[in-house]
Order: structure tokens, then sequence, then C-alpha cells
């Protein structure tokens, strides 16, 4: 075994050591929940309808935290975990519509104290296995006590449609990356196909039945 690895296992006690490090990430998470939670009640009530059904949210766990690092190649520090990962604080939003997906998106991106860093488009661009949410990597600034720190969270946002599909694949397969076997990757992917087209229809009565909501008026 090598020094390297010796020192990564440490990773995930030295960080439940400073609890400090992780509580930062569930205060960027609580920002960005509420943040989402007034676009969702606002937008409903200027748009009558409301363009969130759900959203979840999970900082990563310690022993996670070692095994990605490790995998990465990361320092076995702490500024080298805040800089090199993404994704310790996750935020998913499930939307009705995939328009509704790209509205939260936007609204959100815009806040003056939104910083964006990445985006990535699995909707334009499904992954291979027929994967698909938007991915923001974005960066928000907690008010603590005596400074401000700038935490990154992971976005994912998606429709239910994508999150029915990824969330059973996930079960099923992930675990296995790329050793899935053929046949079931194909059909994998054409239940997403099928999903996609499912949101597809489901946009269409939305973008038809809109029209005579809005006009309606208040
Ligand atoms: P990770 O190392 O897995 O975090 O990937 P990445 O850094 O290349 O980022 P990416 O944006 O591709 O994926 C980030 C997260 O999206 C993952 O941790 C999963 O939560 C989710 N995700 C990505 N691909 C898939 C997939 O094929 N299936 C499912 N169920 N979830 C996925
Ligand atoms: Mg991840």
């Amino acid at each position: 075994m090598s020094g390297e690895v010796l020192e990564h296992e440490g990773l995930a006690d030295l960080v439940r050591q400073r609890p400090g490090f992780l509580m930062l990430y569930k205060f960027a998470i609580e920002e960005l929940m509420t943040k989402l939670r007034i676009l969702s009640e606002e937008f409903d009530l200027a748009h009558r309808h409301d363009p969130i059904e759900h959203i979840t949210s999970r900082v990563k766990r310690p022993e996670a935290i070692e095994v990605k690092a490790r995998r990465r190649g990361l320092a076995p520090d702490l500024a080298a975990i805040a800089e090199g990962l993404d994704d310790v604080a996750g935020v998913r939003v499930v939307c009705p519509f995939v328009s509704d997906v790209y509205s939260v998106a936007e609204m959100l991106t815009r806040q003056d104290d939104v910083e964006l860093l990445r985006r990535k488009d699995y909707i334009a661009t499904p992954k291979d296995n027929g994967y698909r949410s938007l991915h923001l990597i974005v960066r928000i600034p907690v008010f603590l006590s005596d400074r401000v720190e700038r935490v990154k969270v992971e976005v994912q946002l998606r429709t239910i449609a994508m999150d029915f599909w990824a969330t059973l694949e996930h079960k099923l397969f992930y675990k296995y990356e790329s050793q899935v076997p053929t046949d079931f990757a194909t059909e994998l992917a054409n239940a997403a196909g099928l999903a996609a087209h499912l949101d597809s229809r489901m946009e269409d009565l939305h973008q038809r039945l809109r029209g005579p909501v809005d006009e309606l008026g208040d």
C-alpha cells in the first residue's frame, strides 16, 4: 500500500474532525434551498404555475469524499477538497416540465450573488446511457460571524420523467459503471428515450394550456 493511499485513508477522519468544514456546505444548501423556494412560490403566484415539483439535497459523507478525492488524485487536505470536488454540496431540483428546468436555471443563475462556474446540459446532449439532466456548478456566499465564504454547490435540475429514469437506473446499473452488458445498456437508453418522448408530449400539452391560462390575467 502506498503512502499516498494511507494518507487518504485519514481524509474522512480529517473531515469529521473539522465540523466547520461540512457545516459550510450545509449552510450553502440552506441558502440555495431558500432561493429556490422563493422562486417556486413567487413564480406560482405570478404565472399560476409552480416550476418546481420537489427539491432534495445532501452533503457528501466523509467516506464518499475520501473515495472521490483518492480517485481524483487530490492532495489529502481540506483545501484540495474544497477546490477539487464540485459536489460536496448537492441540490436536486425536480420540475414538472422541461421548460421549467431551463426557467429555474435561468432565474437562479441571473441572481447577483450566484456565480455560475460550470453548466452541463445533458438534456440537449444526453449521456450515452440515456441520462438527462441539467447540471450547474454554482458558488454562493455564506455569511458567517466574522467572514464571508464562497461555497460551491452542484445543482441538478431535471423533470419528473428524467428523475424517474435516473433513480431507477442508479438502482439497477450505476454501480457497474462502464461494465453494463450491451443488451441492457440498449434497453436502458431506449427507456430513457421513452421518458424524453413523454416529456415532450407533456410539454406540448403544457404550452397549449398555458396560452389560455395566461390570457385570463389576474
Ligand atoms: P461524478 O464523478 O459522478 O460526480 O461525475 P462528474 O464529475 O463527471 O459530473 P457529472 O456532471 O457527469 O455527474 C454528476 C452527478 O450526476 C453524479 O454524481 C450523479 O449524481 C449524476 N449522474 C451523472 N451521470 C449519471 C448517470 O448516468 N445516471 C445517474 N443515475 N446519475 C448520473
Ligand atoms: Mg457526483
